[in-house]
């Protein structure tokens, strides 16, 4: 039996395909490659094609035996997400909704989904956890929070779900070989690393007068290869009956900005020019994920710290300053 790893050849899902076939899994990725790269999963089933269209879904389902799914595809910047909303909510909404009607069509039962912390938009308390309303406040949020309560309705036709509202996914395999593409994405640190290598000049600090210890905003980061494992065991959850469910997925530990410029100047001895910026609309000073609910449940827990997702992120861009080639 086969994992469908929908987006397995983007950031997250690479690192966890990677992961399950180390495993010995069988694993199969549907990507478009619009934002994903062949090269990330060198040796794993690539099907490129679109969760929206059924007949390659279908014949993806029925040629490998899939049985459960993990739902990465989606479109994920928030600042797009506001000037594109149709794009947005085509491809992460009606795409997602398409794809569990033929895996439901197809008897798939089992359905981890890649939710994120921004579901909870301005959170009225740090660390969150899962009893705090849902208030997103992007139109990407919104998708994510469409799709969880989606797939709670699920339940009643069959669908079993875990959905990781993930945190700050950051840093890269450890063997320098797969990372995030810095062209592809507006998080801190690929942009940090942009700066460190030259790609950009400075980095903008986004205000400074918060109500954080240091007055910059504080979030949560994840290092990629401890999210990939939440997947494992998000998988092997349901497999053995687990009953659906929504859970953070990160360390319980704030980072601010300044502490993250201080740790990149640590691990690199380089030093890293920034600038102190005007506040961006919407930014919450401080979000970071209460993680009781994922350890009890999932028995997962972040094992890597923010020095390793800063070491493993410096050797992938110094390895390859280009990404991945296209
Ligand atoms: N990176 C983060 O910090 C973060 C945080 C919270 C949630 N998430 C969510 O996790 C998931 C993975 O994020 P990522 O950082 O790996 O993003 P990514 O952009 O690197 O990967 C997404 C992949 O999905 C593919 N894709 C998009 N639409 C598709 C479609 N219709 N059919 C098939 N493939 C399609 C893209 O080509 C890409 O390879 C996304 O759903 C994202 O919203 C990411």
């Amino acid at each position: 039996m086969t994992v469908l790893i929908t987006g397995g050849a983007g950031y997250i899902g690479s690192h966890t395909a990677r992961l399950l076939t180390e495993m010995g899994r069988k694993v199969v990725v549907l990507d478009t490659l619009e934002r994903g790269y062949r090269d990330a999963i060198p040796g794993i089933d690539l099907v490129v094609g679109d969760i929206a269209d059924s007949r390659t879904v279908g014949k993806v389902c029925r040629k490998h035996h899939v049985d459960s799914v993990i739902h990465f595809a989606a479109y994920k910047a928030v600042g797009e997400s506001m000037i594109e909303p149709l794009r947005y909510y085509k491809n992460n909404v009606a795409g997602s909704i398409a794809l569990v009607e033929t895996l439901l069509e197809h008897d798939v039962s089992r359905f981890v989904f890649s939710s994120s912390a921004a579901v909870y938009g301005t959170p009225d308390i740090a660390p969150v956890n899962e009893d705090a309303p849902l208030r997103p406040q992007s139109v990407y949020a919104q998708t994510k929070a469409d799709i969880e309560r989606f797939l709670a309705s699920c339940d009643a036709v069959g669908l079993r779900s875990v959905s990781l509202r993930y945190f700050n996914a950051a840093g890269a395999h450890d063997s320098g070989d797969m990372g995030e593409d810095w062209t592809a994405t507006a998080n801190l640190v690929p942009v940090v690393m942009k700066v460190l290598f030259g790609a950009s000049t400075s980095l903008d600090v986004f205000g400074d007068d918060y109500p954080t210890p240091d007055g910059s905003c504080v979030r949560d980061y994840v290092h990629v290869s401890d999210l990939a494992d939440a997947h494992v065991k998000a998988l092997d959850y349901l497999a053995t009956g687990g009953t659906s469910m929504a859970c953070n997925v990160g360390t319980g530990q704030g980072t601010s900005v300044k502490q993250l410029i201080t740790m990149t100047e640590s691990v690199t001895g380089r030093s890293l020019p920034h600038k102190i910026a005007p506040r961006r609309a919407g930014d919450p000073a401080t979000v970071f994920a209460d993680p009781t609910l994922i350890r009890a449940i999932l028995g997962w827990r972040a094992t890597r710290d923010l020095r390793e997702i800063i070491t493993s992120a410096y050797r992938w861009h110094d390895r390859h300053p280009d990404g991945y080639a296209r």
